[in-house]
């Protein structure tokens, strides 16, 4: 048996019998055949998370047609943990198989495994980290005013269509840094990139046999352009004399060296570029949709909320980011491939398995959470969140890079927004709130986060 502890020295083998009280194979799942579990996953997901919860409990086995693929979803924090702690050689990523995968390269750290992958995270986190974070602040506060400047006042609109455009124009500032002179051209690209990754083509990749090739068809001309203006763009910045000074991350990427002294080559380059940009800004734009569409329906926390950055506070901002984080998580779901067998949990299971742990049902576990599908940003005021029973940035060795950097940008996109203008409900059938709709491998609102903002008392 290969435990949390153990499974580093614990190779492959003959299955043995599990001990008393641990079952050998796949938890139970729902009695629909594969191919209804599947249009129910892909059209209603959180029905079926809360679904299966309800009937099969905190393990549950999904089956998808017609690979006959199959899903272990795990939502009992200590089995996470379980799964989140184990040596990256008995349980690494799944995201290989993500159908962004071949659009962000074979050398991105999302796809890799393995040393590699470590290889690739080290060089990456410095950006990310600490008073590094601070360099970005004015970034987001000067993006989100800037596109703040065109909203309607009076009438809805569709909040999350304007935080992507935010959370876009922030990445690529952060990245290529402030003045990067062909900030229009990369702009361009990656917006001629954009739009053909649309859901349902996502959703078209995502049916195929998992693979790495290199996309054809629009997205693969998208991706030639892209990558031609990212070359260019590392050509010019080797020509420059400056790029010891420059502190954009992309400047600290062609700086950074690995434990050999080698700096990545230029095709890793582009491979982490364009990960960062597809990673780090829908992710980001979607929960301050939701963290917006949760607060105009608890007037009294978004009136608690005004009133501590009147005053200049942060700790109840940073509790309803981790409540927003926590109560509509944007992706529902990370996997992990098992390459031996595993305890977690009650279940002993075989090399081979696919085991999830679900962030939605995690996130929600009644066991940790008190009226879980409340937002109720109070309860993380006196403790901050559990490293395994929240975990909207996954965990373990493959959390969120840039975790920090959202959490950031959600605290001052909403601060901005809510110290200018008042947000209220508007009119329509999304009165008490709107519901989870999948788009693409995320969680959205159903009708983008409609809001109608008017300026606030006091404000010229
Ligand atoms: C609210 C916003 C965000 C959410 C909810 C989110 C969520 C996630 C999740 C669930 C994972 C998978 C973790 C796992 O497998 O355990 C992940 C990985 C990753 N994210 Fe984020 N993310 C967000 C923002 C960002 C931003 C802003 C960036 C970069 C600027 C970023 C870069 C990455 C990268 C590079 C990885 C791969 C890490 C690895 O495999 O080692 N993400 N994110």
């Amino acid at each position: 048996m290969a435990s949390a502890t153990t499974a580093a020295t614990d190779r492959p083998g003959p299955a043995r019998t599990p001990a008393a009280g641990v079952q050998a194979g796949l938890p139970p799942g729902p009695r629909a055949p594969a191919v209804l579990q599947t249009l129910a996953w892909a059209l209603a997901p959180t029905w079926v998370m809360d679904g299966c919860r309800q009937r099969l409990g905190e393990a549950f086995t999904l089956t998808f047609s017609p690979s006959g693929m199959k899903l272990v979803l795990i939502s009992d924090p200590e089995a996470v943990k379980t799964v989140f702690t184990a040596p990256p050689e008995v349980a690494p990523s799944g995201a290989g198989n993500s159908p962004v995968a071949p659009v962000m390269g074979p050398s991105s750290v999302i796809v890799l495994t393995g040393p590699e992958h470590m290889r690739q995270r080290k060089l990456l986190l410095p950006p990310f980290h600490g008073e590094r974070m601070r360099e970005y602040e004015e970034v987001i506060v000067q993006a989100t005013q800037r596109d703040m400047a065109d909203w309607p006042l009076g009438r809805p609109m569709r909040l999350q269509e304007r935080t992507r455009a935010i959370t876009l124009e922030v990445i690529l500032r952060a990245v290529f840094g402030v003045e990067a002179e062909r900030m229009g051209a990369l702009k361009e690209a990656i917006g001629g990139l954009l739009k053909p990754m649309n859901p349902l083509a996502i959703v078209l990749i995502a049916l195929r046999r998992p693979t790495l090739d290199r996309p054809t068809g629009a997205i693969g001309r998208a991706l030639d352009h892209l990558d031609e203006v990212i070359y260019e763009e590392l050509s010019r910045r080797r020509a420059q004399e400056d790029l010891a000074e420059r502190r954009d991350i992309l400047s600290l990427l062609m700086q950074a060296r690995d434990e050999d002294g080698e700096p990545m080559t230029d095709g890793e380059l582009r491979d982490e570029l364009v990960t960062l940009l597809l990673a780090g800004h829908e992710t980001t734009a979607t929960s301050v949709a939701w963290a917006v569409e949760r607060l105009v329906r608890h007037p009294q926390k978004l009136r608690r909320l005004q009133e501590e950055i009147e005053s200049g506070g942060e700790e109840y901002m940073t509790a309803v980011v981790n409540e927003t984080l926590r109560v509509r998580p944007v992706v529902p779901i990370v996997a992990r491939m098992l390459k031996e067998e595993l305890q977690v949990g009650s279940y002993m299971l075989p090399a081979g398995t696919r085991v999830v742990p679900c962030i939605y049902l995690t996130n929600r576990n009644p066991r940790v959470y008190e009226e879980p599908e409340e937002f109720r940003p109070e309860r993380f005021l006196e403790d901050g969140p559990d490293t395994f029973s929240w975990i909207p940035f996954g965990g373990g060795i493959r959390r969120c890079i840039g975790a920090s950097f959202a959490q950031l940008e959600m605290r001052l996109m909403l601060r901005t927004m809510l110290s200018e203008l008042e947000p209220s409900v508007p009119d329509g059938r999304y009165r008490n709130g709107e519901w989870v709709r999948r788009r693409a491998i995320t969680l959205v609102p159903a009708a983008g986060a409609r809001v109608v903002w008017s300026r606030r008392a006091g404000e010229a």
